[in-house]
């Protein structure tokens, strides 16, 4: 064997070591019985509780099932394909995923296809090289409605405020490079307006990560560019992008009185509800990674199983809870056991 040849085989062992080491929590490392079904489940921000929970939820459904399931966190193009590649060699045969970039979908599928693999893709939709959403079941936030929700919710709280709007302002932390998340920050400022909140006072800030450190940077340009407002309305993508924007409004002696956050999630702002003293964070929309995380497995594991094909399409819904609810709605979404310590 030359130096080449050597290096090689060396370079494809590492990448496998590789990505076996961001395999996270997968029970035993045995290889899986001749018979039993194996599912990847990948998802783009492993370190994003949203994520984590849709894992607890898709492990909770391989339990009760009976099948063996891989989380890896796969959070760049070569992370993800490199994945695909490990799972074909566990003799996984198919995987549900949240890509970290969707114009990834055609180098998955045909990925997926030289491996016989059935895929299932959650949160972001991938997109065909014709700019299209491809055509692989997906399940997603009926993303439009939940940021309508968070823009009625709103300008609910600060008419019940009674702020004058000469001092108010709305404070929008977009992504508009993902779908699902520019209609989120859409429809909250489409209801906003709607409602009566001049389109002039609600100002936007793009974050370049959608995590807490992104809505931070942020949402400091917005309050630079802005100082003259003395009460905000804060909106974003996710719980993450409206935490950023209320520690970034805290860092300039901004709180509870002078914030009305609204957040789309389930857990990371929920912290935000169990401290002593009110924040910034008002509210939230609880969505559901059981649905994300337990359903799409189930689907994905009686399509191997029984090949019953899964819908093509799923949305869910949204419920607004605030500090003196999240309890009550957290029961009835079915989230105690993951969102309660
Ligand atoms: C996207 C966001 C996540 C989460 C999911 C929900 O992937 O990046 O934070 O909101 O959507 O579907």
């Amino acid at each position: 064997m030359n130096w080449t040849r050597r290096y090689a085989v060396g370079g494809v062992l590492l990448t496998l070591a590789l990505a076996m080491g961001t395999l996270a929590g997968c029970g035993s490392q045995e290889p899986a019985g001749p018979d039993k079904i194996v599912i990847g489940f990948l998802v783009k921000q492993p370190e994003e509780l949203w994520f984590q929970n849709e894992w607890r939820f898709a492990q909770q459904c391989a339990d009760q099932y009976g099948f063996e399931l891989m989380k890896v966190g796969t959070e760049d193009g070569e992370k993800l394909l490199s994945a695909i590649d490990v799972l074909a060699a566990n003799r996984a045969q198919g995987f549900v995923v949240c890509t970290p970039d969707v114009r990834l979908g055609p180098a998955v599928m045909a990925k997926a296809k030289s491996h016989g693999m059935k895929v299932f893709s959650v949160d972001d939709q991938f997109v065909g090289s014709d700019g299209q959403f491809m055509d692989v079941p997906y399940m997603g936030l009926s993303a439009m409605q939940i940021g309508r929700n968070v823009g009625d919710a709103l300008y609910k709280e600060f008419q019940r405020r009674g702020w004058p709007i000469e001092e108010t302002a709305a404070c929008g932390i977009t992504f508009d490079e993902l779908n699902t998340l520019k209609e989120r920050t859409g429809g909250t400022r489409t209801a906003l307006i709607e409602a009566g909140f001049p389109a002039s006072k609600i100002f936007l800030g793009a974050e370049k990560t959608t995590d807490v450190p992104g809505a931070f940077d942020a949402a400091n340009i917005v309050l630079t560019q802005h100082p003259d407002v003395k009460r905000w309305l804060v909106y974003s993508v996710n719980d993450e992008g409206v935490l950023g924007a209320i520690r970034a409004m805290e860092g300039q002696g901004f709180g509870a009185d002078t914030v009305i956050g609204i957040g789309i999630g389930a857990g990371t702002g929920l912290t935000e509800f169990k401290k002593e003293k009110p924040t910034g964070y008002f509210a939230t929309c609880m969505i559901s990674p059981r649905r994300h995380g337990f359903e799409t497995a189930e689907y994905l594991y009686k399509w191997i199983k029984d090949g019953v094909e899964p819908p093509k399409d799923t949305r869910t819904a949204g419920v607004l809870a605030t500090r003196d609810n999240y309890l009550e709605v957290i029961k009835e979404l079915g989230l105690e056991d993951a969102l309660e310590e």
